[in-house]
């Protein structure tokens, strides 16, 4: 009698962030339960925001995806790039092809402001600007008036000291990163002379970290402006800094910034404390300036300080604003969602039915952005998947369902969907590394669907 073995476990993950390769990888990298893995993205491109959101500038940081290259070359991966979930395929489709299904699909908009005048031209949100500066497809045709003198980014985390520092370098530092060539031509032509950063709260309640900080110290031609009273710290804030060693750090580096001047042509960027905006001010659609009022901190109880309005109201000039206060994610046709959270509802990563009482599957699961929230640096992610993997391994391991029989790859060809594969991927990582070298920078992105289509043949 002739032995059977189970088929392996068919594992759909949509989403070719660092979720999805770090859940890739834990799920590939057991051998209690045989898996196969394919690993979908919108974007012919794999990484998510290593690519697409990690700042040009910092190259050494996206050195991660040579270890989700490591897992792309396991024979029981596929990459199956270009392919939108809820467009080219449905979640019941893929409910019928795949045996679990595991959703990393980040955080895709962002938080609003809430103020009057957040619609006129001028006024952004940080997603979008970083999404153009670093080649996302759907961002490429974006443009930004740089003819602008002052630039205001509301928000004190690290994505807004990436749009300050982008702003604040010179095209000679921008050259020598892989941003965006649409993007460097532009910042070329730039007039931004003010850059002002607004915190809500005060210095010791900025998200940002220490290293990011401290790069305003060491820019070529952009001097950090301080004002020595606004880093002054209440009882409560003291003991914030106290406490914790980034804190401290960051107290300290704002406070040697204290008297730097800027000299002739060089950007000045002011790191302000305590201020709101309350309104946008514009002139025939367009931002003319911020209405502006001074917080007082006041404890929570809780070891924190919330900042409160004081009354007290300024205007600063201003021809573009970004809103720098955090991503959103977005709901998946089908699945439950938690719009006020903005997350998919769920267990240590087993999807649950929402308050939108949208029925769970029981064989849906979340990790990354989309499950915890957007926050959280790279290396986050990876406990975070393992977690949402083990979950599924054990649940299919306790309630094996009937296995899926759907076949992908006849349901998408016969959708003309064009595919693009990890080797595609690894054609078109060449082509721009060569077009890179012919110009004397690191990579050259292509920053269309359609340019990277047409290079693929
Ligand atoms: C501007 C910015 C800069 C950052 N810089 C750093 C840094 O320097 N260092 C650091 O450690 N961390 C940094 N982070 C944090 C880090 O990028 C995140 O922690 C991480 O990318 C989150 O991973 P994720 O896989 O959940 O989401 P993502 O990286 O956003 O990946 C989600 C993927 O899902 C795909 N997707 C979405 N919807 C669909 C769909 N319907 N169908 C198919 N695919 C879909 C998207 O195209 C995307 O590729 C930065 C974050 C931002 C926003
Ligand atoms: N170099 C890096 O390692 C790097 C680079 C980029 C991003 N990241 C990571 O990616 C994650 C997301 O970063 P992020 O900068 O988007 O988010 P973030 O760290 O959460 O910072 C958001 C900022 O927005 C402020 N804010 C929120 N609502 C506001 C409002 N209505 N008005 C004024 N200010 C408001 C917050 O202030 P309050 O504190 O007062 O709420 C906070 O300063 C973070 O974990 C970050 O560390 C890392």
């Amino acid at each position: 009698m002739s032995e059977t073995t189970a088929p392996p476990l068919r594992i759909a993950i949509i989403g070719a962030g660092p979720a999805g390769f770090f859940a890739a990888a834990s799920l590939l990298g057991q051998s209690a339960t045989p898996v196969t893995v394919d690993l979908f993205d919108a974007l012919p491109t794999p990484f998510g925001l290593v690519r697409f959101g990690v700042a040009p500038d910092h190259a050494k940081i996206k050195s991660v995806t040579r270890t989700f290259e490591k897992t792309a070359a396991d024979p029981r991966f596929r990459f199956l790039g270009n392919v939108t979930v809820g467009r080219d395929v449905s979640r019941d489709e893929l409910l019928s092809c795949y045996d679990r299904v595991l959703y990393t699909v980040g955080a895709q908009s962002d938080r609003k402001l809430g103020v009057e005048g957040e619609e006129l031209d001028g006024s952004f949100s940080a997603t979008e600007f970083v999404a153009w500066y670093n080649g996302h497809p759907d961002f490429a045709d974006r443009t930004f008036d740089l003819s602008c003198s002052a630039v205001v980014i509301v928000g004190v985390g690290n994505v807004a000291m990436d749009v300050a520092r982008i702003l604040a370098k010179t095209p000679d530092e921008l050259h020598g990163t892989d941003i965006a060539a649409h993007a460097l031509d532009a910042l070329r032509q730039s007039r931004i002379r003010d850059i002002y950063i607004l915190a809500r709260r005060g210095p010791a309640q900025a998200k940002f970290t220490n290293p990011e900080v401290k790069e305003f110290g060491e820019l070529g031609s952009a001097v950090p402006q301080v004002i020595a009273a606004e880093l002054e710290l209440d009882e409560v804030s003291q003991a914030q800094a106290d406490a914790d060693k980034t804190t401290g750090r960051n107290i300290e580096t704002l406070r040697s910034f204290i008297g730097r001047t800027a000299e002739g042509e060089q950007r000045r960027v002011h790191f302000r404390f305590c201020l709101s905006p309350t309104a946008l001010l514009g002139q025939e659609g367009r931002l003319t300036g911020v209405r502006v009022e001074q917080n007082a901190l006041t404890p929570n109880g809780s070891g924190d300080v919330s900042a409160r309005g004081t009354g007290n109201h300024s205007e600063l000039e201003a021809g573009l604003l970004f809103r720098s206060v955090g991503y959103k994610g977005t709901p998946l046709e089908g699945l439950p969602f938690d719009g006020r959270n903005g997350v998919i509802p769920n267990e240590g990563g087993r999807i649950t039915q929402g308050a939108d009482e949208r029925p769970a599957s029981g064989r849906e699961y979340v990790a990354g952005w989309i499950k915890r929230g957007p926050s959280g640096v790279i290396g986050t992610n990876k406990p975070c998947a393992v977690e949402s993997a083990e979950a599924l391994l054990a649940d299919a391991a306790a309630t094996p369902a009937p296995a899926a029989t759907g076949d992908i790859d006849a349901l998408l060809a016969g959708r003309g969907v064009r595919v693009v594969t990890f080797e595609d991927w690894k054609r078109l990582d060449a082509a721009e590394l060569e077009d890179g070298a012919a110009a004397g920078r690191p990579r050259i992105k292509l920053a269309s669907r359609s340019a990277m289509l047409a290079r693929l043949g």
